[in-house]
């Protein structure tokens, strides 16, 4: 039975996984993943029933390259701070020079024993940073969420006046109900006029009819969501295979703007 937490390995086998691929197919560059995929042997049973799922790595591709995309939209729209809400071994913070280049904050929120063993993984290869990485420990499910997570985002450095792009990227199918709703009101608070949030989430994630409709009650101004046949269509090209409509992906929006 695999934890929440493990099901982390499982991402990052595909994003290892990537390297294999001819240069021009490629849909994202992840030198880091394959650190963390070799440390999953313990979970391996159920790392392996989810990579042999038939949509499972064609959606974990084109939803690491949509929030790659957008992170890079938001970067360059002016956003200086990148928080990864259940993190994972997402190594955007060291993979994306484009977060170098503006030298944004990250911040990685997820529980203390997923952050403590991505980071013994890095430090065990030697692996250095040219971002400034706050690891956040973090429980989605606390019942005061709503307040901890803000202060605790802010006890290591993140300003909510400053503006933000969120990433909650396959941590939505793990969390209760109260915690996504709670979720996405902070996040309309934390990420400031012209913040973002970026997420991925499966078929009845949200008690409101649609994320759009969530989004909306939680404070956002505008949402964008898409499927991932949208994005086959975007990054691959040709007849999406089928099963990619079990997920979607969308951007929430502080401001009047429309993405
Ligand atoms: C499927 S992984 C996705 C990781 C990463 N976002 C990615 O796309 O590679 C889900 C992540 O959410 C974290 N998570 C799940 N439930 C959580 C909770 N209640 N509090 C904090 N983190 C949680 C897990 O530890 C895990 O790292």
């Amino acid at each position: 039975m695999l934890t929440p937490a493990d099901t982390a390995f499982a991402m990052a086998i595909v994003r290892a996984d990537e390297a294999l691929r001819p240069a021009g197919e490629r849909l994202f560059e992840d030198p880091y993943a394959a650190l963390f995929a070799a440390r999953g042997g313990h979970a391996d049973e159920g790392t392996q029933r989810f990579l042999s799922l038939p949509f499972f790595r064609d959606a974990i591709r084109l939803r690491t390259r949509y929030v790659d995309d957008a992170l890079r939209d938001g970067l360059a729209a002016g956003l200086t701070q990148v928080v990864l809400l259940g993190a994972g071994f997402d190594t955007r913070g060291l993979r994306m020079g484009e977060i170098v280049e503006r030298r944004a904050a990250v911040f990685e929120v997820d529980t203390p024993d997923q952050l403590a063993r991505k980071r013994e993984a890095l430090v065990a290869a030697g692996v250095t940073s040219a971002t400034a990485i706050a690891y956040v420990p973090f429980d989605f499910d606390a019942p005061d969420l709503e307040t901890a997570l803000p202060a605790a985002l802010a006890a290591h450095g993140f300003d909510d006046h400053a503006g933000a792009l969120f990433v909650w990227e396959g941590v939505i199918g793990y969390i209760a109900l109260a915690a996504v709703e709670g979720t996405l009101r902070l996040v309309a608070r934390a990420c400031g006029s012209g913040g973002r949030l970026v997420f991925t989430y499966g078929e009845g994630a949200f008690a409101a009819s649609t994320a759009v409709a969530a989004a909306a009650a939680a404070g956002f101004e505008a949402c964008d969501e898409e499927s991932l046949e949208d994005l086959w269509r975007r990054y691959v090209a040709g007849a999406a295979p089928p099963g990619l409509a079990i997920a979607k992906v969308a951007t929430a929006r502080r401001g009047a703007e429309k993405i």
